[in-house]
């Protein structure tokens, strides 16, 4: 199961304290329920776990199952929501050399359409070059330009190499149902496709196809990872008491309350960092708005201990830390002897390595916490699909209610905008003829 730990955040903010919010806590509970918050037509997630069904589940593998079949690589393409959440399953689950492990028998999965690299679309393609490669083409709206950008690139070069009906075996869309760019081309060219419902925003997105396709192509358990999820839907609606992600919300909150702003999501796994990047993007997304919001921060431990360990022990206390451990290890190793014992550390010799990380994770809480920086752990007991389900409905509902303790809307992100219209009106897209004047005067003087 997920176990959550706020004893150490005990220092900073008391245990009454956190209690308090149990009031707000029921009634953001119950609007998110009643569909009475703000951004209620975006709500398709609470539910999503417990209403996937073992039919759906059969049509996403049976699709993963030729692409699997029939490519050496597949590219996912897509950008933010649309590739985050799968790209932060796959690396939790795979080998963390699968590059150089790779048999074969399953295709490289690359990820592309998240940015507006020359050098990285351009070493992509080449790589592709004269291999059998599908795309899953992954885009909401249809109208990203980085997914879209990737996506030209990627339907010519694979309809070159493959033929055009080949190709068709081997693009596949999850868009919207009727709407945007994606959407149209894939009626037209009838590649297989999945719906992203309308009523689930992209970072709450990934037990939909959205993610559950690229994993099951990366030969995951998408049946274990809905099961986690579903578990989790069932723990998170319950009381206080017993709702972890309620506890975490409200933690959250009280410590926001007492000027703890930055909020450190740190593992002690390298595979996890990518469960990071959805985080923060999910946290970031949902509640960096009205000027208000815990930012999200990430480190990996014991890596980052010789990087951001001095700040996070020594700097503005104004961070909070929040731990995922993993309890087990997939794999044993034991840390060697060595005859000279020229670095000291044979005292260490034939203790498990994760026993040695274990040490390192509770030495560090200790002094993390020493140095002033509440501490919130959350455990889960192996890395796993299962697990990960677990973490990640967790994790959405526990944003869910803490966005409206925040008093913000959890599912529009109106800021992602600004960037996009300076873009198009620098790059003269039609219809910007205004905005494009108005920019090349600001810039011009
Ligand atoms: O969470 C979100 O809504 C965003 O991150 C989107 O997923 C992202 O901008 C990609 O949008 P789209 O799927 O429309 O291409």
């Amino acid at each position: 199961m997920l176990k959550l730990d706020i004893s150490k955040v005990a220092p900073f903010v008391s245990t009454e304290t956190i209690n308090a919010y149990a009031e707000g806590v029921a009634a953001a509970l119950q609007s998110l329920e009643d569909g009475t918050c703000p951004g209620n037509d975006f709500l398709g997630w609470l539910h999503l776990p417990s209403s996937i069904t073992p039919e759906f589940l059969a049509e996403v593998k049976a699709v993963a199952a030729t692409l699997r079949q029939e490519c050496e690589a597949v590219v996912v393409a897509g950008i933010g929501g649309s590739y985050l959440g799968a790209k932060a399953v796959i690396e939790a689950l795979s080998n963390s050399f699968q590059w150089l492990v790779n048999d074969g028998k399953s295709p490289v999965i690359l990820f592309a359409g998240n940015n507006i690299g020359e050098d990285y679309l351009s070493e992509l393609t080449t790589y592709l070059k004269g291999k059998k490669f599908g795309v899953i083409n992954i885009s909401k709206s249809g109208t990203t330009t980085e997914t879209a950008l990737a996506f030209r690139l990627l339907k010519k070069q694979c309809e070159e190499q493959m033929g055009k009906d080949a190709a068709r075996r081997v693009i596949v869309a999850i868009t919207d149902a009727k709407r945007g760019a994606a959407r149209t081309c894939a009626d037209k060219e009838g590649y297989k496709s999945f719906v992203i419902p309308d009523n689930v925003g992209g970072r709450f997105s990934v037990l939909t196809p959205v993610g559950l396709l690229p994993i099951a192509v990366a030969g995951f358990d998408i049946d274990q990872l809905v099961k986690g999820a579903q578990d989790m839907e069932k723990l998170a609606a319950a009381p206080f008491a017993e709702n972890p992600a309620a506890q975490y919300a409200a933690t959250r909150y009280a410590l926001y309350t007492a000027g703890k702003k930055i909020e450190i999501l740190a593992n002690y796994q390298p595979k996890l960092h990518f469960i990071a990047e959805w985080w923060k993007q999910l946290y970031g997304e949902s509640e960096g708005k009205d000027q208000k919001g815990i930012f999200p921060a990430s480190v990996d431990l014991t890596t980052d201990l010789h990087s951001m360990g001095q700040w996070i022990q020594d700097g503005e206390r104004t961070i909070f830390e929040t731990v995922i451990s993993v309890e087990n290890s997939e794999h044993e190793l034991l840390f060697p002897s060595d005859e000279e014992n020229l670095d000291g550390l044979n005292f260490l010799a034939g203790k498990r390595v994760d026993e040695v990380n274990k040490m390192a994770e509770l030495g560090t809480q200790l002094a993390h916490v020493d140095g002033g920086v509440p501490n919130i752990r959350i455990a889960i007991e192996r890395l796993d699909a299962y697990h990960l389900g677990l973490l990640i409905y967790f994790f959405e509902k526990a944003c869910g209610i803490h966005c409206q303790l925040l008093g913000v809307n959890a599912f529009n992100q109106p800021g992602v905008e600004a960037y996009k219209k300076n873009m198009f009106a620098l790059l003269g897209k039609p219809g910007y003829e205004n905005e494009t004047e108005a920019i090349r005067k600001r810039i011009n003087g």
